[in-house]
């Protein structure tokens, strides 16, 4: 066993722009750490970009085992079986292979130009709020929870309710605890209502993945029910909650950086690698994506332990001078960016290019429209919500002309 410090996880200094120098400090010294989490749990932090990429990639580092009787947890809310983030292969590969067509890179590419309109559509909304407008409230949370609503089947006109407990199943709060379980258990229950009337309407075409997923079980795939309602769970959470604290993220980092705003305003054949720029500068997650090693595994001089959890700070990754030239930079046109942001191996994001189209196009509508939009307030004084997922609470901008 090990004879060093444990460390609290989120650090003292989480929540904000820059992240937390333990994180370089680990990645010098100690590259196998021990953190306590807020569930109460020690586990291990790997800071490496290799480490990192090794935990999320090889079999040993188990996601079904996350949600076993007595694994450790990271956050409040308990993950959910039979789903994605909580199966490995084989059982993983099949349920991926249901959603993957979705998806794929060039189906979703014909999202591209209804996102762009929406976008633009958000920007009308912006430029009518004026100056002081909330970029996080205008632009960043309502053009994925639509896409999001749009592609599953889900009713827009329940975001208020969906909203609220995906905050609550994120919140790193403990006075929030009691609440965080029933918010998951609601959030359930509503989900399996909808596949429900989706069942119960099954002989027309499907019109939304949900309706598809419906129609590919009635036709013999194998996918429990448990697994349908989880699917539903897990994309309207994931496919929204994410893209939208990074929009604000990206727009934040580049008004702090007047000149990389500048940059791309001159010059908007810069989007691509911007946003992948971007993507591996903001912070991601104050924590690291969790995994249960199978069997002992050794990594630099110390045994993790079959049943020990193991945490990836995929932030840290993407820091690593091991991995990008001058990483504390931001390089607008990096070239060959690696970055980890969003996962590597069997798990990587599922919807990372709808991630891509979103953050593109709401970038590009803001700097065609307003292309001298500046911070409202310093950027050091802006506030950051306590969640799982790194975001800003609010981004208030001026227009400028
Ligand atoms: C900028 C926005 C996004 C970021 C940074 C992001 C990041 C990530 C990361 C890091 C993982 C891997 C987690 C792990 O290995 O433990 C992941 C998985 C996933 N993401 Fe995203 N994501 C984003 C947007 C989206 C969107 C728009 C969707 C919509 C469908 C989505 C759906 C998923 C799903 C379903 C998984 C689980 C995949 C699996 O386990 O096979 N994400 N995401």
């Amino acid at each position: 066993m090990t004879e060093q410090p444990v460390l609290d996880i989120p650090f003292p200094d989480a929540f904000q722009f820059d992240p937390s120098p333990t994180f370089e400090e680990l990645r010098e010294n100690r590259p196998v750490a021990r953190v306590r989490t807020l569930a109460g749990a020690e586990v291990w932090l790997v800071t490496r970009y290799d480490d990192v990429r090794l935990v999320l990639a090889d079999p040993r580092f188990s996601r079904a085992a996350v949600v076993r009787q007595g694994a450790p947890r990271v956050a409040l809310a308990k993950p959910m079986p039979n789903s994605l983030t909580t199966t490995d292969p084989p059982e993983h590969t099949r349920l991926r292979r249901l959603v993957s067509s979705t998806f794929a890179h060039r189906r979703i590419e014909r999202t591209r130009p209804w996102v762009a309109e929406l976008a633009a559509s958000l920007a009308d909304d912006i430029a009518a709020a004026g100056d002081g407008a909330d970029i996080r409230q205008l632009m960043a949370l309502p053009l994925p929870i639509q896409v999001i609503c749009h592609l599953l089947g889900v009713p827009y006109e329940d975001r208020e309710q969906f909203r609220e407990w995906t905050e609550l199943g994120y919140s790193m709060r403990m006075a929030e605890a009691e609440r965080v379980e029933q918010a998951m258990t609601d959030l359930t229950a509503y989900i399996a209502k909808l596949v429900a009337v989706k069942v119960a309407n099954s002989s027309g075409p499907a019109e939304d993945l949900l309706d598809e997923l419906v129609r590919a079980r009635e036709q013999g795939d194998r996918l429990s029910e448990e697994e349908l309602i989880a699917f539903g769970v897990n994309l309207l959470v994931a496919g929204h909650e994410t893209s939208a604290n990074q929009i604000s993220s990206c727009v934040a980092t580049l008004l702090r950086y007047p000149e990389n705003w500048a940059k791309l305003v001159a010059d908007h054949s810069l989007v691509e690698t911007a946003v992948e720029e971007l993507l591996r500068y903001n912070r991601f997650s104050e924590v690291g994506q969790l995994r249960v090693a199978t069997e002992d595994v050794e990594l630099h001089g110390i045994t993790i332990r079959a049943g020990e959890g193991v945490m990836a700070a995929l932030n840290s990754a993407n820091r690593d001078p091991r991995a990008f030239d001058d990483p504390d930079s931001i390089d607008l046109a990096r070239k060959e960016n690696k970055h980890l942001s969003f996962g590597f191996g069997p798990h990587f994001c599922l919807g990372a290019q709808l991630a891509r189209i979103e953050l593109q196009e709401s970038l590009l509508a803001l700097l065609r429209r307003f292309p001298d939009m500046s911070l409202a307030k310093p950027a050091l004084d802006l506030e950051w919500r306590r969640v799982l997922v790194s975001g800003l609470a609010e981004l208030p901008v001026n227009l400028g002309r």
